[in-house]
């Protein structure tokens, strides 16, 4: 069976990680789990990119070489898996080996097919941010703003990928494979944008300004553009291992499709004779008051502080229920506590509790088997068949956020359901019809609360974990098999109480 690869970006590492990338990266990493509890092989890349102008400049002005600022920071970049129960396989890094060997062999063949030649760049420079310039970078006037300095216009030779003889392949490609890019909003721009004629690629930086890059191995004086050597990051992680290319899904935020990853990899590809990747997925962008969160704003926050404050499956969970994929979204303390409280605390941290409590009072703390079941056991039965299956295609659909939305109405339902059976009431009660009922009760109450555990697999791995630990439950099937409603707790031995979501946290009443 074919490998489902999953790749995010990998980020710059001229600065730490943020929410954005913390947010692709459990992203990526729902689909990951999620795959492979269908049963899929799955194989999940992650990375950083280390290489260009930036990263010269940012290892420049802490004063210290390239290579051990990129260590530092793309150390802080690795921690954030185990930190936020990331499951990659691999992790890799553009100044590794492996990477720059293959970067080398795929320049070399795409040179030896005629497909890169030398030609002149002519643009306008700016010497102080060190970077070309765009007719978009003037001001309204048309001058030069300020931060851009001196600007000069300098013609210098350079190497160009022949882009524009593929754009008729590639239109045609996106129409034969509608699905490519998802959301479907997002493969429209790609078609847009290749409406207008394209312009073929340079791919090379001359060394004397920028040494920090991969050198063309049929020119020394020269180093690979950084996407020319980033994107390549997606093959030459797996270049060694067989059968895991092509990638199923890239994962990337919306910044990046066009021309990155649906023009400029697609076209490398084919040029190269390599098989495509299966599809892109570009995500939004989380705001912070409206703006995207980036470095560059100085409006980051910091997925570290977050996880410590409140747990890395907290803030998973508000990533993959507040966002729906593909859309921006807002982020801010105020609805992260929002979510923290009503869905987590309240909703699921209260049934837990309820669960372990009730079943330790007035069970010995053992799970009986339940007996006839009544309309109210009959309807939270139905309502799991509905939600479960849904829930399940919902994921398959990339629509996490409504899976989510449907598990919890069902904790709610549960919530809902022991309000009404009063097992407290029931169990004051010598009636045998009432104490059966009150075993029934305790028993679908596990139950159901054990569903949901299985389906947070996927998203909150930790406390799907525990909650199935102080149930006693050990799974023995399929993902799927143990989605179904089956009283699979009966005489499991419970712990007697869990506090998975302190409320308030501890940390709440720090300042913003
Ligand atoms: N190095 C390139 C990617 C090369 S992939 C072959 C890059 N790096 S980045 O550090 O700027 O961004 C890494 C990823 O984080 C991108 O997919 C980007 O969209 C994502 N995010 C950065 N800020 C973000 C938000 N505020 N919100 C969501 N994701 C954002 O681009």
């Amino acid at each position: 069976m074919a490998v489902f690869y999953i790749t995010t970006a990998i980020s710059y590492v001229n600065g730490a990680p943020h929410v954005g990338h913390a947010y692709e990266l459990v992203l990526t990493d729902v689909i990951a789990r999620f795959r492979r509890l269908m049963g899929d092989t799955v194989y999940f890349l992650t990375g950083t990119d280390e290489h260009g102008q930036k990263v010269q400049q940012a290892a420049r002005a802490r004063g210290v070489a390239p290579q051990q600022f990129v260590d530092e920071v793309s150390a802080q970049f690795r921690a954030m898996g185990p930190r936020l129960f990331i499951s990659n396989d691999d992790f890799i890094r553009t100044t590794e080996e492996r990477h720059r060997k293959v970067v080398g062999e795929l320049l070399q063949r795409l040179f030896d097919k005629g497909e890169i030649y030398k030609g002149e760049y002519r643009g306008f420079y700016s010497t102080r941010q060190e970077q070309f310039l765009l007719d978009k970078d003037r001001s309204p006037d048309g001058s030069w703003p300020e931060i851009y300095g001196e600007v000069s216009q300098i013609v210098e030779p350079n190497y160009f990928f022949r882009l524009r003889a593929y754009q008729g392949w590639l239109v045609e490609f996106l129409a034969r494979n509608e699905a490519f890019v998802f959301p479907k909003f997002r493969q429209k721009q790609v078609t847009e944008f290749l409406k207008e004629p394209l312009n073929d690629l340079c791919i090379s930086r001359p060394k004397e300004r920028l040494e920090w890059g991969i050198p063309l191995p049929f020119d020394p004086n020269f180093v690979t553009y950084v996407w020319f050597d980033a994107l390549v990051n997606y093959y030459s992680a797996v270049a060694a291992v067989p059968g895991v290319w092509p990638a199923s899904w890239h994962v990337i935020g919306k910044d990046i499709l066009v021309p990155p990853h649906a023009v400029y990899w697609p076209i490398m590809l084919r040029a190269a004779g390599i098989e495509l990747p299966r599809g892109v997925l570009a995500h939004g962008w989380w705001l912070t008051g409206g703006s995207k969160m980036s470095k560059s704003l100085g409006n980051t926050l910091d997925p570290f502080d977050l996880a410590d404050e409140f747990g890395a499956d907290a803030l998973r969970y508000f990533f993959i229920r507040e966002m729906n994929v593909g859309q921006d979204g807002e982020f801010s303390r105020e609805l992260f506590l929002g979510r923290y409280n009503s869905d987590l605390a309240n909703d699921l941290g209260n049934l837990v509790n309820r669960v372990l409590n009730m079943t330790t009072r007035f069970s010995a703390g053992a799970v009986p088997p339940a007996g006839k079941e009544g309309d109210a056991e009959d309807e939270l039965r139905r309502l799991w068949e509905g939600t479960g299956r849904l829930y399940v295609s919902l994921f398959e659909q990339f629509q996490f956020h409504t899976g989510l939305e449907r598990l919890l109405a069902f904790v709610r339902s549960i919530n809902g359901y022991v309000e009404k059976r009063a097992p407290w009431r029931l169990n004051k009660s010598g009636e045998p019809a009432d104490r059966a009922l009150l075993a029934t009760s305790l028993a679908v109450m596990a139950e159901a609360l054990r569903l949901v555990a299985v389906a947070l697999r996927p998203v909150m791995p930790g406390t799907a974990e525990r909650i199935g630990g102080v149930l006693g439950y050990r799974p023995a099937g399929t993902w799927l098999d143990e989605l179904a409603w089956g009283g699979r707790l009966e005489g499991a031995k419970v712990a007697p109480a869990l506090v998975l979501f302190p409320k308030p946290p501890p940390a709440a009443a720090k300042a913003p």
